[in-house]
């Protein structure tokens, strides 16, 4: 990390890209862009803490940073949910608007805070209306992968459940979700960091992806964490946040050829981490994965 240039603008050091990986946008292997906890809010928001300060009164210039690095880079961009702050229309708008800006094909996943209330289920399929770049993926084919994102419900109670139709797995079933499925509780909390909860059906949800007879990805945000797990058939990616520290946008690569499947991710942290802060980051920050026909082989970078 020493060796990697800043460039400083309005006060605020940001990464410089560093060079690409060599993967072309177009044809070889699938490449996503994936962003998580933007926590874009409204303008003049005080920051907030979790583990380490949330920024929220960088989150506007943080999201534009982190599409105007991905944007290049990838063949469409995720957004794994956390869009917003409060799920005010003006944060959405702001979010969808710099979305649509990119003109690549764009898939975002609610997060808790932008269903905020048990009547807010579909606050953000509501904002996407006649946004036609911009969907949340019921079963999406997208070069190898089939992107899905099954259905996030809050209760009455104040937790959230999501509903996941099984997909046909002619390709590989990528589930986008806010919330994690594998459990990485112990791990988070052996390590100090706080941990923002699981789905109520979070167990249930593990069984019915391992019961699975293909191999499945899994790409969530939430826990404010970079980190991977993997159990079986079952590949999972946590991202860590945009608006507090690691700040990362990750490249996700799948390449699907006869040889095999392997799945790589490249993270780049947009914002410079302040002195003094400890983020929460449990892999490096390139790896790869090969599925064997029975489970993922890691190979950390
Ligand atoms: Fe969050």
């Amino acid at each position: 990390m020493k060796s990697i240039p800043w460039r400083t603008q309005g006060g605020i050091s940001f990464r410089q890209p560093t060079k690409g990986s060599g993967m072309g946008v177009h044809g070889g292997p699938l490449r996503l862009g994936t962003i998580t906890d933007s926590h874009v809010a409204g303008i003049g928001a005080a920051d907030t803490y979790f583990n380490n300060r949330v920024h929220l009164g960088l989150s506007r210039a943080l999201l534009t940073e982190a599409l105007s690095w991905l944007t290049p880079r990838v063949d469409a961009l995720l957004l794994l949910g956390d869009l917003t702050q409060s799920a005010t229309p003006e944060e959405f708008r702001f979010v969808l608007d710099e979305l649509d800006a990119t003109e690549l094909p764009c898939f975002v996943v609610p997060g808790n805070h932008d269903c905020p209330a048990p009547t807010d289920d579909g606050l953000l399929a509501g904002h996407l209306k006649g946004r036609e770049r911009i969907r949340i993926p019921g079963k999406e084919p997208l070069g190898p992968a089939l992107l899905t994102a099954g259905h996030l419900t809050r209760t009455a109670g104040g937790e959230y459940h999501n509903r996941l139709e099984n997909p046909a797995p002619a390709r590989l079933p990528v589930l986008l979700t806010h919330f994690p499925v594998l459990d990485l509780r112990p791990a988070i909390k052996d390590r100090g960091w706080q941990y923002a909860g699981d789905l109520t059906n979070r167990a249930e949800l593990e069984k019915q992806l391992r019961a699975w007879p293909e191999p499945v990805l899994v790409l969530h945000g939430h826990l404010h964490t970079r980190a991977h797990a993997v159990a079986g058939n079952v590949l999972q990616l946590g991202m860590g946040a945009l608006a507090e520290a690691p700040h990362d946008v990750a490249l996700v690569s799948i390449d699907a050829s006869p040889r095999g499947l392997r799945v790589t991710r490249e993270c780049h942290q947009v914002l410079e981490v302040a002195p003094g802060t400890r983020p929460a980051v449990l892999s490096p920050e390139s790896s790869s994965f090969t599925f064997t026909g029975r489970t993922w082989l890691s190979e950390v970078g």
